[in-house]
C-alpha cells in the first residue's frame, strides 16, 4: 500500500529502486495522488536520500519521457550544465566551441526564471532563432553542423515537470537529492557520454556558499557516473557577474565577440576551462574560427546571424561611480535582480521578457574608477523598472 511505503519514507528506511521507479510512473499516470507525491517530497526534503537511491529516481525520472539517440552520427556526444548565473552565456560559446573540436553537443536548455537568464530566451532575441526543433531535424542539424541549442519538449521527463511544480508550492525545492535528480534527468535524455556541470556559488547563484555547490557538484558528479556517463563538476565564482553584458541580446553579443577572440577574460577563460581542451580551445576561440560554426548552427535554427536582434531601440541611462577608488565588490545578485526589474528575467513561468534591456558594466572587482566616471550603463524599455535598476546598480558596488 503507498500509506505503507510513504510511512518507510517517513521513517528515513532506504527505499528499493524498482519500488522508487513505480513511485515515479505513478506520479505521472496519476495513480499516485499529487498529495502523496508532495509527502513523499517533504520527507525527501527531510530525511535526505542514499546515492543509490537519489541514482534510482534520477533514472526513474529520466526514463518518465523519451530519449533522444543519433544513431549514423559519430560521437563523442557532450554537453554542460550551469546551474545559472548572472551574464552566464557560456553554453553559446561553448556548444559551437566543442563542435568546432570534433566533439558532438545536443544541447537542450531551459528559459530564465527569477533571478538568471535562460539560454532560450537569449537565443531567441536571434531574428528567426527557434528553440523547438523536433528530433528528425535536431538529428540532421547535430550531424551537419556539430551543435544545436534547443528547449526541452513536453515529452522530455514529464515526471520531473509535475514534482517540481509540486516542490515550489510545497517549499522542497532546496534538497541536494531532489535537485540532482531534477537536473541530470533532464541531461541525461540527450544521448549523451559525457557531461561537464558548471555548478556556481555566490549572490547570483542558487546556491550561496560554496560549501553547499560543493555538496550539489559531488552530488551530481556521483549520481551522473553511477547512471552511466561520465560526468565532472567545476566549482565557479558567481559572487560577480560573468563578463561585463546582463540581458538577453546584450549576452548574445557578448558571447559572439568572445567566438571572435574578442570576449572579456573572465567568459573567455570559463569557457576554455569547461571545454577541457586548455591551449586549443583558447586558439579556436582567439582566432575566431569557431564563429563560422555558430553562424551555421543559427542558421540551421532559421535564425539569421547577420540581422539586429531584438529589442534595438531601448534609451540608455548611465550610472555614474559614486566616488574615488578601487572596486571591492561587484554583486551578482543585485545586478542580476536589476536586470530583472527593467524586464530581462521573469518571475513567473510563461511570462515575456524583453530581447533589448540590461546593464553594460563599466567596472569590475579589482578596477580602478573615478568618481563621477562611468559605472554602469543602463539599457531600458520607457523607464519601466528603471528607479529600481538605478538604486540596485550602485548598492551593487563598494568602491575603496
Ligand atoms: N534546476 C533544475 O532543473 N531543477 C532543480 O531542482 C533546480 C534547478
Amino acid at each position: 500500500m503507498i500509506q505503507d511505503w510513504l510511512a518507510a519514507r517517513r521513517a528515513g528506511e532506504e527505499q528499493a529502486p524498482e519500488a522508487i521507479q513505480a513511485f515515479v510512473s505513478g506520479v505521472v499516470s496519476g495513480e499516485v495522488t499529487r498529495a502523496q507525491a508532495a509527502a513523499w517530497l517533504a520527507f525527501v526534503f527531510c530525511r535526505g536520500m542514499s546515492p543509490t537511491e537519489t541514482v534510482a529516481l534520477t533514472r526513474a525520472m529520466t526514463d518518465s519521457g523519451i530519449s533522444l539517440s543519433w544513431p549514423g552520427i559519430t560521437g563523442p556526444f557532450i554537453d554542460k550544465h550551469s546551474t545559472g548565473g548572472v551574464g552566464d552565456k557560456v553554453s553559446l560559446v561553448l556548444a559551437p566551441l566543442w563542435a568546432e573540436l570534433g566533439l558532438r553537443v545536443p544541447m537542450l536548455s531551459g528559459r530564465g526564471l527569477g533571478l538568471t537568464g535562460g539560454t532560450l530566451d537569449k537565443l531567441e532575441s536571434i531574428p528567426g532563432y527557434t528553440t523547438d526543433l523536433q528530433p528528425e531535424r535536431l538529428h540532421a542539424i547535430l550531424e551537419e553542423v556539430g551543435c544545436f541549442i534547443n528547449g526541452q519538449t513536453e515529452e522530455i521527463a514529464p515526471a520531473d515537470r509535475i514534482l517540481y511544480a509540486l516542490r515550489d508550492e510545497t517549499c522542497t525545492v532546496e534538497s541536494i537529492p531532489l535537485i540532482t535528480a531534477s537536473i541530470l534527468s533532464k541531461k541525461l535524455v540527450e544521448g549523451i557520454e559525457r557531461l561537464v556541470l558548471d555548478v556556481k556559488w555566490g549572490s547570483g547563484a542558487f546556491m550561496k556558499t560554496r560549501e553547499q555547490a560543493q555538496a550539489l557538484a559531488d552530488s551530481l558528479v556521483e549520481v551522473g557516473n553511477g547512471a552511466g556517463v561520465q560526468t565532472e563538476a567545476h566549482l565557479t565564482d558567481m559572487t560577480q557577474p560573468l563578463g561585463l553584458k546582463i540581458g538577453n541580446a546584450l549576452e548574445v553579443e557578448e558571447a559572439v565577440d568572445c567566438l571572435r577572440g574578442q570576449g572579456p577574460e573572465d567568459l573567455t577563460e570559463l569557457c576554455v576551462l569547461l571545454s577541457g581542451e586548455g591551449e586549443r580551445a583558447r586558439e579556436i576561440l582567439r582566432s575566431g574560427a569557431a564563429l563560422p560554426r555558430w553562424e551555421q548552427m543559427v542558421r540551421a535554427q532559421g535564425g539569421d546571424p547577420a540581422a539586429p536582434l531584438h529589442g534595438a531601440g531601448c534609451e540608455v541611462e548611465m550610472v555614474p561611480a559614486p566616488a574615488s577608488g578601487v572596486v571591492q565588490r561587484c554583486d551578482a545578485g543585485e545586478l542580476g535582480w536589476a536586470a530583472h526589474r527593467l524586464g530581462a528575467g521573469r518571475t513567473r513561468a510563461g511570462e515575456a521578457v524583453h530581447f533589448g534591456v540590461g546593464l553594460v558594466l563599466q567596472a569590475k572587482r579589482g578596477d580602478e574608477i573615478q568618481a563621477g566616471a562611468p559605472l554602469v550603463e543602463i539599457r531600458h524599455q520607457g523607464g519601466r523598472g528603471l528607479e529600481e535598476a538605478r538604486s540596485r546598480a550602485i548598492q551593487s558596488f563598494d568602491i575603496v
